[in-house]
């Protein structure tokens, strides 16, 4: 079956982050050639900050299947972390808004979208540092073989969207300056020349 045509809150989504994706993705240390399992740990432990704040966030404004904190928890435990180092992670405190249906489904696009760029990690961290499904890598592959579906029920859900096209558009920009602002804060991205990030030369 043919694809629907992109909604055109998705197209408002899509060019007004294009720029916030191409910055985050080139900051991300995954394809560093220094980059293996210890900076591995670094950076997913300082995803769980982000991911387990923002789920807390969106509440039950997000079905319950699409939380990912314990997963990344799981992925933590594989790569040698204990349930009190877990536990004991920061969280991240600076947050988008979620005050209504428009926030939260700009926020969503973020963390969901997410899952897609996730398919092309799983890959390149199996190849790279041997890293699969079950020794820490699960949370590139959240979803598994329903990756695209649960994308595709998204999408329904913002094409049902009434209105308030600008409040969603800026929550989305407002996540990945949050992602951002995170990871920065917690050392684990490049420096913008595409170095390696402090402490791990
Ligand atoms: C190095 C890390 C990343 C890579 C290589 C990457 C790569 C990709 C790729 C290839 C897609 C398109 C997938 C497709 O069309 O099937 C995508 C989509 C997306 N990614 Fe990333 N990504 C990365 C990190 C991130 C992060 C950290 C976030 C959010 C915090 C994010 C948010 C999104 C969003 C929202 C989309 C959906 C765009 C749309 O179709 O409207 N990505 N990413």
């Amino acid at each position: 079956m043919p694809a629907n045509p992109p909604s055109p809150m998705l197209l408002a989504l899509r060019e007004s982050t294009r720029d916030c994706h191409k910055a985050l993705e080139a900051r991300l240390p995954f394809f560093s050639p220094r980059f293996d399992e210890a900076a591995y740990r670094r950076l997913l432990q300082a995803y769980y900050g982000v991911h387990a704040a923002l789920e807390h966030l969106l509440g039950v404004y997000q079905e319950p299947e699409r939380r990912k904190a314990h997963i990344l928890a799981r992925d933590l435990r594989a790569l040698g972390l204990s349930d009190a180092d877990i536990d004991a992670l920061p969280l991240c405190q600076a947050l988008p808004s979620a005050a209504d249906e428009a926030c939260v489904l700009g926020v969503m696009y973020v963390v969901e979208g997410s899952t897609l760029g996730g398919q092309v990690l799983k890959r390149a961290m199996a190849e790279r540092l041997g890293i699969g499904q079950e020794g820490g890598g699960a949370f590139l592959d959240v979803y598994g073989e329903l990756t695209g579906s649960y994308w595709r029920s998204f999408l329904d859900r913002l094409g049902k969207a009434s209105g308030a096209q600008a409040t969603t558009v800026q929550a989305a920009i407002d996540t990945f300056s949050c992602f951002q602002a995170w990871l920065e804060q917690r050392n684990v991205l490049n420096e913008c020349s595409g170095g390696q990030p402090e402490g791990q030369a």
